[in-house]
């Protein structure tokens, strides 16, 4: 490991005053069923967390803190997204209440459509990301101040953590899984892509498509989190017959993989 590297790993060791951060997308939902939860919070108790999108049954609104695997977490089970009406500034607010506990690095899994040969069932790291919401957390004086910033410009350069991702490759090789990398695309929605969409996203260097995660990658990076992006394929974007259904029922099949290389690799960062 170079000098950069052991910095980077050292700030990434998850203790109990910098608990590791895991927002869980479509595919990840369990994982909270394995956390040795020490206290829960109401997302209704999350600055900036829109109140009207808790429902009022379901545990998926409630932050998890606690252990996974005796490695120091705070879990977020469920997210709003921007096609909900909601702002950059709201669905990122996860990601400043995990810095605010104390987190240094934040793991964000979603569920994705394919845009190359990528085959549905597959687990995959993000490496990059283009956002294509036409929104950012950022651009408003609101998300500045709450990001604790003097100048908005902050770098995405390596946004996606290679320490991480590095973490990440090591536990699916233990796995024996395939991993797949590439450039998460992320839109609005809640439309799914048009054929002509999905030409422009392959011609533009997307791996993957999806309608969270990006303003949530931005956020972290201007709070100087570390970021791991991982992804469940679903299934192939830009297929006749797609529905928000068999997103959800693909998402629960290939569930099992997904949940095993989150484990590894949370295992690996804290050791
Ligand atoms: Cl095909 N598109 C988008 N935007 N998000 C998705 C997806 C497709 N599949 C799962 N999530």
């Amino acid at each position: 490991m170079d000098e950069t590297f052991e910095k980077v790993a050292a700030w990434c060791k998850p203790t109990m005053e910098h608990p590791l951060a895991i927002v869980l997308g479509s595919g990840l939902g369990s994982l909270g069923e394995r956390v040795r939860v020490v206290r829960h919070i109401p997302y209704g108790d999350i600055d900036g967390f829109p109140t009207e999108a808790i429902p009022v049954e379901g545990h998926s609104f409630t932050v998890l803190v606690g252990e996974l695997d005796g490695v120091p977490v705070v879990v977020y089970p469920g997210r709003v997204h921007m096609y909900q009406g909601y702002d950059a500034l709201q669905v990122s607010s996860l990601v400043r209440h995990a810095h605010k506990l104390g987190c240094r690095s934040i793991v964000l899994s979603c569920a994705t459509g394919a845009v190359g040969d990528i085959e549905p069932g597959t687990v995959g790291i993000i490496t990059d990301q283009l956002n294509l919401t036409g929104r950012n957390p950022l651009a408003s004086p609101l998300g500045v101040a709450a990001a604790g910033l003097d100048s908005p410009f902050v770098s995405m350069a390596g946004a996606y953590s290679p320490y991480l991702s590095g973490l990440a490759r090591e536990a699916a090789s233990e796995l024996g899984m395939e991993l797949a990398e590439g450039v998460y695309a992320g839109l609005l929605g809640p439309s799914y892509e048009t054929p002509a969409e999905i030409r422009m996203l392959d011609a533009l260097g997307a791996d993957y498509v999806g309608m969270s995660t990006v303003c949530e990658a931005i956020m972290a990076r201007a709070l100087g989190m570390e970021v791991l992006g991982i992804t469940l394929v679903t299934n192939k974007a830009g297929c006749l017959g797609e529905s928000h259904a068999k997103v959800l029922g693909a998402a629960d099949a290939a569930a099992e993989a997904m949940q095993a290389l989150a484990l590894a690799t949370i295992r690996r960062i804290g050791a």
